[in-house]
């Protein structure tokens, strides 16, 4: 049928989709480029965030977690400070909000019900928002003031991988625009950055049956499974933590590497496989420490660092990329590993359990 030629060789919609990100990353970099050659967001949504005396992040699931990279984009590159913020809690926990607030909805599908209803709300209250789509015409990009697309090309796959990256590579683009724009961005080359991105996406893309082996070895048969992060790593963490729980159905957590001894170390058993990133210079040793700490527990670790961090007890080693943009191919292991973890326990990885793909209820 017509959806087996779109999945064209491919067996299931998630590896077509993990497999396309090098090629969405090209397609951003080109979609946001004006005539010289430079990064270019339009106008008013420039002017938009130069206003903002803060931002409000709103999203749910995946584009939760990506806003939270997000976050540390805006408040690095452009200066503005970030709240971000679960849709399902904003309407009924709302923060005190700032003079002049700006509101970013990210949302793949630009359909979530949860989102939608904070809009409605922000909206009637009389603030800007803009948001952050793969779907132009979606009922979020038709109801907000401004829309940036993510052009990852349809995504059918109910756990998503390639919107994640995009709306990780659209909110660089954005942060460094308005950081240039308010002068505090200088001498960064992000086309240059998201070109090597999309290579080291590639070479990951290439070594799928190391992840198929990893997979094998941590997650045929166990229960549960952490993954563990310090600074940007946390947040990839919490989002390969979701991407097992949906499609493998294994009891996955992500959690802060300092935040361990506070409590989850205590579930750490003989066994327990710990997915561990080590991307992040600052807190290399601090993570390994982590590591440490869970071993001596029994724990089974599986660390994942980045070339020039790297340490003999790795389990796999991913391509140097800018520091900043690390989040970018750090996920994309985490995707395949989730993947074959789901193939080998016999799951519906395109169509998992209980889940939808896009949620307009709230
Ligand atoms: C559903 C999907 C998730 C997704 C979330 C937000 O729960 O199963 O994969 O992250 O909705 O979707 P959105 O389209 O708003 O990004």
């Amino acid at each position: 049928d017509a959806s087996d030629i779109e999945k064209g060789t491919y067996p299931h919609y998630m590896l077509k989709e993990i497999d396309e990100q090098p090629l969405v990353m090209r397609k951003i970099i080109q979609a946001y480029q004006n005539e010289n050659n430079e990064l270019h967001i339009d106008e008013p949504i420039v002017g938009a965030m130069k206003e903002a005396d803060r931002i409000y992040i709103i999203a749910a699931g995946t584009s939760y977690h990506a806003g939270l990279v997000g976050k540390q984009f805006i408040e690095k590159s452009a200066g503005i400070p970030v709240e971000v913020h679960v849709a399902s809690e904003f309407n009924y926990n709302m923060p005190l909000l700032s003079e002049k607030p700006l509101f970013i909805f990210i949302s793949q599908s630009g359909e979530t019900a949860d989102s939608r209803a904070v809009l409605v709300q922000v909206k009637e209250m009389g603030h800007k928002a803009l948001t952050i789509t793969n779907v132009a015409g979606s009922t979020l990009s038709r109801e907000a003031d401004y829309t940036l697309l993510l052009h990852a090309g349809p995504e059918i796959a109910v756990a998503s991988t390639k919107a994640y990256t995009a709306q990780l590579a659209v909110l660089a683009i954005l942060a460094h625009v308005t950081g240039q724009s308010c002068g505090t961005v200088q001498d960064f080359d992000l086309i240059q950055e998201l070109g090597i991105v999309a290579t080291a996406m590639e070479a990951l893309c290439d070594t799928k049956e190391e992840f198929e082996e990893i997979a094998r070895e941590y997650l045929s048969t166990t229960r549960n499974c952490f993954f563990i992060g310090r600074s940007l790593d946390f947040y990839v963490g919490l989002e390969g933590s979701l991407k097992l729980k949906e499609i493998s159905y294994i009891q996955a957590e992500g959690f802060a590497g300092g935040e361990l001894k506070h409590g989850t170390i205590a579930l750490i058993e003989e066994g327990t496989p710990v997915v561990a990133l080590a991307t992040q210079e600052a807190v290399n040793l601090s993570i390994r420490g982590n590591v440490k700490e869970v071993v001596a527990r029994g724990a089974n670790p599986c660390i994942i660092s980045m070339k020039g961090l790297e340490d003999e007890e790795d389990r796999f080693v991913i391509p140097e990329v800018n520091p900043m943009l690390t989040p970018l191919i750090s996920v994309i292991p985490l995707q395949l590993i989730s993947y074959y973890a789901a193939l080998h326990r016999d799951c519906d990885v395109d169509k998992p359990r209980n889940l939808a793909k896009s949620v307009t209820v709230e």
